[in-house]
């Protein structure tokens, strides 16, 4: 947040009415933000809220924004995904649509600021992970007042400590790891559990660590499978058959490339990643003569009730988006510099991802104990 000093140098802008929305893949904690975004601007400021349906996507066309009020919020801090709706496809600059088989992409961002002006919206407030900031760091370049709030269960934008999202996320896989082991363990089998996280390994290293994997393969530190192989053979040599290998969906071999499941057209996010577990049970299973099964957590990272932890992270970050609104701090997003909330420049918050370094003592930690990463 802005110093006292600093506030009073600038204008503040006359604000009655402000809408949100939620851009990009879901994740607990986007209604614990809107609730108070909603309570916030009401209570505190007297404005008006109103809730844009499924990203940017709901204002390129008619009939998706609403008034949010106090009854709308009302019982929505603890439940998952958003009451807004979502999408990551809908980029307004690169907006694809499929006509007589072919892909066409269209600039439709005036159509979004038409919308924004017949809506009467004075600022915006976005809610979203690195694409869906990034189009509202060009919305501001293009005169929108817009601020974000950084959401991922990735955990991959710099300039926050952490996204809200993430640590649900952690949670829920280190619950699902857990259970994955006891079953390995009576099987005596290689269990690999594939996490979500398509640039960075923040997902897989801390449930991983949180789990007592004994190997974690994330995209910063591409692998090795003769090294996974060795260990694998190592641990079998004292008795342990069973292991846990905890992968990242965009972890890569040394000399090799991501895992891409599909590939999207028409969509703004148009790369599926998935398989890596897979190829891994596979040579696992032909290269040593051990049983190995994969479990793709998938899309259970992202889903359920927020932890205590992101439900009051989410809660100072709306009220946070809230407050720069008030002060006229427009192109700025509210992150977490703990133990302060603060606010950093869209442009600043985009230019590139978080992602894990080795130097970082949890990394070090992992193998000082003997996880291996795969190198
Ligand atoms: O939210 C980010 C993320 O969880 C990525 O880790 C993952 O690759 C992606 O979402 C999956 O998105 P979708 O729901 O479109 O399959």
């Amino acid at each position: 947040m802005k110093t006292k000093e600093e506030n009073c140098s600038m204008i503040k802008p006359t604000i009655s009415k402000i809408g949100i929305l939620t851009g990009g893949g879901d994740c607990p904690g986007l209604n614990a933000v809107i609730r108070a975004v909603v309570k916030s601007a009401i209570l505190q400021h007297g404005w008006k809220v109103i809730g844009i349906e499924d990203g940017f996507g709901g204002l390129l066309v008619h009939g998706k924004a609403r008034s949010l009020l106090f009854e709308h919020v009302k019982g929505i801090l603890d439940k998952g995904g958003t009451i807004l709706g979502s999408c990551n496809r809908t980029n307004p600059f690169e907006y694809k649509f499929k006509t007589n088989g072919k892909v066409i992409t269209e600039d439709r961002s005036p159509i979004l600021i038409e919308t924004l002006k017949t809506l009467e919206i004075d600022a915006l407030i976005v809610i979203g992970g690195d694409g869906t900031l990034s189009i509202a760091h060009r919305l501001f370049q293009m005169g929108v007042p817009v601020v974000g709030v950084p959401k991922t269960i990735d955990n991959d934008l710099a300039s926050t400590d952490i996204t809200f999202g993430f640590d649900t996320a952690i949670n829920t896989a280190t619950e699902a790891i857990d259970k994955i082991r006891t079953t390995g363990e009576s099987h005596h089998r290689v269990m690999v559990v594939e996490v979500m996280g398509r640039y960075a390994g923040w997902i897989a290293l801390q449930a991983g660590v949180a789990s007592g994997a004994d190997i974690i393969l994330i995209p910063e530190i591409p692998f090795s499978l003769e090294k996974i192989f060795h260990v694998i053979k190592e641990r079998a040599k004292i008795g342990r058959h069973d292991s846990i290998i905890v992968v990242a969906e965009g972890a890569k071999p040394k000399d090799g490339d991501r895992f891409v499941k599909r590939i999207l057209e028409e969509s703004a996010d148009s790369i599926r990643l998935g398989g890596i577990g897979e190829m891994l049970v596979n040579r696992i299973s032909d290269e040593l003569d051990i049983e190995s099964r994969e479990t793709v957590l998938g899309h259970i990272q992202r889903g359920g009730s927020p932890s205590a932890f992101d439900r009051i992270l989410s809660t100072r970050l709306g009220f946070g988006a809230v407050n720069l609104i008030a002060e006229g701090s427009f192109g700025e997003m509210v992150c977490l510099k703990t133990p302060r909330i603060e606010a950093v420049s869209l442009g600043e918050a985009v230019k590139e991802l978080k992602k894990v370094s080795v130097e970082l003592d949890i990394v070090q930690a992992a193998r000082a104990i003997g996880v291996s990463f795969g190198d």
